[in-house]
């Protein structure tokens, strides 16, 4: 049985954890390792909520101010705002002062709808089947020439496709040229806090990122957040300028039809950059916890040596590659995704003064759905009851919901666009590691 969870925060592990081939990662790596350079105790001092969530119980509970909500449904009727009670807004602020305007920090509203509508269909229309493509591709001509016998590397798996996956679909990172210089991929393992060099590919997305969902990051992550999106903020007018001018050859990218459509250059960029720090820290992270957990051998959240077997059992019998992968990997990274997901938290504050399950919610609270938490009810068995079938898990709440409505509920407003290419890009990474293990 999985571990209860100690609280919805994770314990950290240091910085070269996150950036070493196999302990266990996620973004809050990055901040724990950051919290190491500042200390470890200080970290706790700054966070004391932590340990107070450890004894809570119920859908939702006060911990220092803020209101935590620890079950699904408590989080989707949050999320989903049906009553315009919540509000996106403080993720805009900090926006506005790193990456610049990004439509996940507005509200419904003409502002959002001049921009996320279109920018999130183009999104939602990527496939499974091209991310799983894409990264099984990808991931291939990065393990192709290892040494005989080498273990894989699943790092350097993850590299490749996202790599391929914003070239194709961002034009990022562009070549180690014009706007992100040297390798890609390849910057230093430490995020800088505050100088104002050009950016790095990914650590700049992943710093900014813990910066705008955690709800109360620490002092050198905000920081370093605002520094990081003031870099990609400059590199990506000089990228956006590129390609007005027809410099850049991006036929087809999603970079190339939000430029068709938003007209803004300052909105192009900040819709770029938010596009791609939504999806680079998040695959990066949530592929992490996936090896991981598949290399702990803790059956029910798969084993690599079982996957494997039983992928190549359904080929054998003449599935294509992409249904033996839904049917066999993904009910086993969805286990582990809501086992150590990322982001381990998304935020909203309190619009009006109104009652949510049995508690007084006042406008300018802020409320924080801890999706770790729900991650691990939803894969912890009640006491005496057997563990849960992972055919039966329910990855939404790793993605902030659904966008589409549902069981009589309205979709939820900001809920990710790019669940399906996500899960497709993970499951061709998986199968990229997979298929080189011994039979
Ligand atoms: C495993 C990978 C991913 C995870 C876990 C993830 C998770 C999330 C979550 C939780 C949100 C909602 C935040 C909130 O409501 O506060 C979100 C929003 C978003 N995600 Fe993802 N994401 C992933 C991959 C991607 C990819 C691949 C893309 C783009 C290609 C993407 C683009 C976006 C965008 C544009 C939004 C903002 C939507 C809006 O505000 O209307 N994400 N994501």
């Amino acid at each position: 049985m999985p571990p209860q969870p100690k609280s919805a925060h994770e314990e950290h592990a240091p910085l070269e954890h996150f950036f070493d081939e196999s302990p266990r990662p996620s973004v809050s790596a990055v901040l724990g390792g950051l919290a190491d350079l500042v200390g470890a105790s200080l970290r706790r001092a700054l966070d004391p909520r932590s340990t107070k969530l450890v004894i809570s119980r119920g859908p939702i509970q006060e911990v220092g101010g803020v209101w935590y909500i620890l079950d699904e449904d408590t989080a989707m009727e949050v999320l989903s705002n049906a009553h315009g009670r919540y509000s996106v807004r403080g993720y805009d602020q900090r926006a506005s002062r790193s990456l610049g305007p990004f439509y996940l920090g507005y509200d419904r509203g003409p502002d959002y709808d001049a921009v996320g509508p279109v920018a999130n269909e183009l999104v939602t229309a990527l496939s499974w089947e091209q991310g799983f493509r894409l990264a099984l591709t990808a991931g291939r001509e990065a393990l192709a020439g290892r040494e005989p016998g080498a273990r894989p590397d699943p790092e350097r798996v993850s590299h490749a496709a996202l790599t391929a996956a914003c070239r194709e679909w961002y034009g990022l990172p562009d070549h180690g040229g014009r706007v992100i210089p040297g390798e890609p991929w390849s910057g230093s393992p430490l995020p800088r806090l505050l100088d104002t060099g050009p950016p790095q590919c990914p650590n700049d997305f992943v710093l900014l990122s813990a910066a705008i969902f955690f709800e109360d990051p620490i002092l050198p992550v905000s920081l370093g957040g605002r520094g990081a999106g003031g870099r990609l903020r400059a590199a990506l007018r000089r990228h956006v300028r590129g390609f007005r001018l027809g410099e850049m050859d991006l036929p087809g990218s999603i970079a190339c039809e939000l430029g068709r459509r938003i007209h803004d250059d300052e909105a192009l960029a900040s819709t770029l950059i938010g596009h791609v720090m939504g999806m680079v820290p998040t695959t990066k992270e949530n592929f992490r916890a996936i090896v991981s957990a598949w290399r702990s051998h803790r059956a029910e959240l798969g084993d690599e040596a079982s996957l494997a077997a039983a992928m190549r059992a359904r080929l054998a019998g003449g599935a294509a590659e992409e249904a033996a992968a839904k049917a066999v990997l993904v009910p086993a990274m969805t286990a582990a995704m809501l086992e150590d997901p990322t982001p381990v938290e998304v935020w909203r504050t309190v619009t009006v003064d109104h009652e949510l399950r049995g508690r007084q919610l006042e406008e300018g609270d802020v409320v924080v759905i801890a999706i770790e938490r729900i991650g691990h009810q939803a894969i912890t068995p009640p006491p005496g009851c057997p563990a849960r079938d992972p055919a039966t898990l329910d990855v939404r709440p790793v993605f902030g919901g659904d966008r589409e409505p549902r069981d009589g509920r309205p979709g939820q407003e900001h809920a990710c666009p790019g669940r399906e290419a996500a899960m497709g890009l993970l499951a061709g990474m998986a199968w990229a590691v997979l298929e080189t293990l011994p039979e």
